[in-house]
């Protein structure tokens, strides 16, 4: 065998949502796209808003800043961010607790190779975004799973259960991929308290990493308490990929607190990080584009419209989820229990969801519906087909 064997096994292995995502694209040449109705994958149909094109423009029209720059990304890029998040997290940052990525994906990836020792372990809580476990894996490090309540809020408990002397890090996803659920403030806070006291207990730091690319994309006045305002030694990590609906321009950011333990450390091993994983520094024509758009997005009515559409709709034919609070996911109740067999019936019928077990949380399934309205109302004669096939 020419490449690793443990790649070979990741392999064939690989993400339930990919896989949906590939037999799609088949499906698609076979019978035409308006006849596939795709909800496998958080890849927005909705343009950017219009004030993007304009900063992208205005951005282009630059020719002097094309070179290297900062490892951490253009000092003025990071002091607008700072600024607006500032506000939003009610803790003075400037631009030195500041990161331009590439993407969420590769703030994770920096973040977690900063931090982690051989044999160390991650905690996240189930339902979750399992690249996590590839993230972890790729600096030495062990994704621990503790699984949520039955609403899909954390479970402090189960999380406090999972901590040893090796765990560096604790990941959360709020609002949540695939569930959609928002954790409240008193949860964050229990969990806040919960990891100063087995740090003290550990002897060592305990990071948490908040990974917020929906954290714009909530519904009914909703908002996602601060992370930083509760817990010291907190990272977030972030994008524009889902709010600006850009993933394919890998433009993010990390943030570390002011007041996290050695603050000069993490900050330069994040910054170096940057470098030897080879992403150097996030695309600079995106960082000079997001720069003035802080707050700025998509308009997020227009996935209300789309959630309160599905939800009524499903609804009414029987199936069975909690309403999702953000994000553009609808986490659902397999009818009969088995989120493989639902799968396949909807497949019968072109229509494509992710398995709840692609989030280590089987008996569920999640559908992106950040669709066209014309690919939801298409797909509800066969939702309904499905369901009653399962249900005689
Ligand atoms: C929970 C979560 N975190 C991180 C990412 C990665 O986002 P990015 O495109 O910014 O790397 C995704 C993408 O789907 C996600 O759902």
């Amino acid at each position: 065998m020419a490449i690793s064997e443990r790649i070979q096994t990741m392999m064939s292995g690989s993400s339930f949502i990919r896989k949906m995502f590939e037999t799609g694209s088949e499906l698609k040449n076979q019978y035409g796209s308006e006849n596939v109705f795709d909800f496998s994958l958080g890849n927005p149909s909705m343009r950017p808003p219009d004030v993007f094109n304009e900063s992208l423009l205005k951005a282009a029209s630059d020719h002097l800043h094309h070179a290297y720059m900062p490892n951490a990304g253009y000092p003025e890029v990071r002091t607008s961010v700072a600024r607006f998040l500032s506000k939003e997290q009610h803790v003075p940052l400037t631009e030195k607790n500041i990161i331009m990525t590439t993407g969420a994906g590769g703030a994770l990836n920096i973040i977690l190779k900063t931090i982690l020792n051989p044999g160390d372990t991650v905690i996240a809580s189930t339902p979750c975004f399992m690249e996590y476990k590839f993230y972890c894996d790729n600096h030495g490090g062990t994704l621990v799973l503790a699984e949520g309540t039955e609403d899909f809020n954390l479970n402090v408990s189960a999380i406090e259960a999972a901590i040893t002397p090796q765990t560096a890090a604790v990941i959360i996803n709020s609002p949540n991929n695939p569930s959609g659920r928002v954790y409240p403030e008193e949860t964050i806070k229990e969990l806040s308290a919960m990891l100063s006291r087995k740090s003290r207990d550990t002897g060592r730091t305990i990071y948490l990493i908040s990974d917020e690319p929906y954290r714009k994309i909530v519904y009914d006045g909703i908002t996602v308490p601060s992370i930083l305002d509760h817990y010291n030694n907190s990272v977030i990590c972030t994008s524009y990929s889902k709010d600006l609906s850009i993933p394919g321009e890998r433009i993010g950011w990390l943030a570390v607190h002011p007041e996290a333990d050695d603050f000069e450390n993490l900050i330069s091993g994040t910054i170096l990080c940057n470098r030897i994983l080879g992403y150097v520094n996030a695309p600079a024509l995106m960082q000079r584009t997001i720069a003035e758009l802080q707050g700025v997005s998509v308009d997020i009515g227009q996935y209300k419209k789309k959630r309160d559409l599905l939800v009524d709709e499903l609804q009414k034919m029987g199936y069975r989820f909690r309403v999702p609070e953000g994000t553009f996911y609808l986490f659902v109740k397999a009818p009969g229990g088995d989120d493989l067999k639902i799968v396949d019936e909807l497949l019968q019928e072109r229509i494509l969801v992710v398995p709840g077990r692609g989030f280590s949380y089987p008996g569920f399934f999640r559908i992106a519906y950040c669709v066209k309205d014309s690919v939801i109302e298409g797909s509800l004669p066969g939702f309904k087909r499905a369901l009653k096939r399962i249900e005689k």
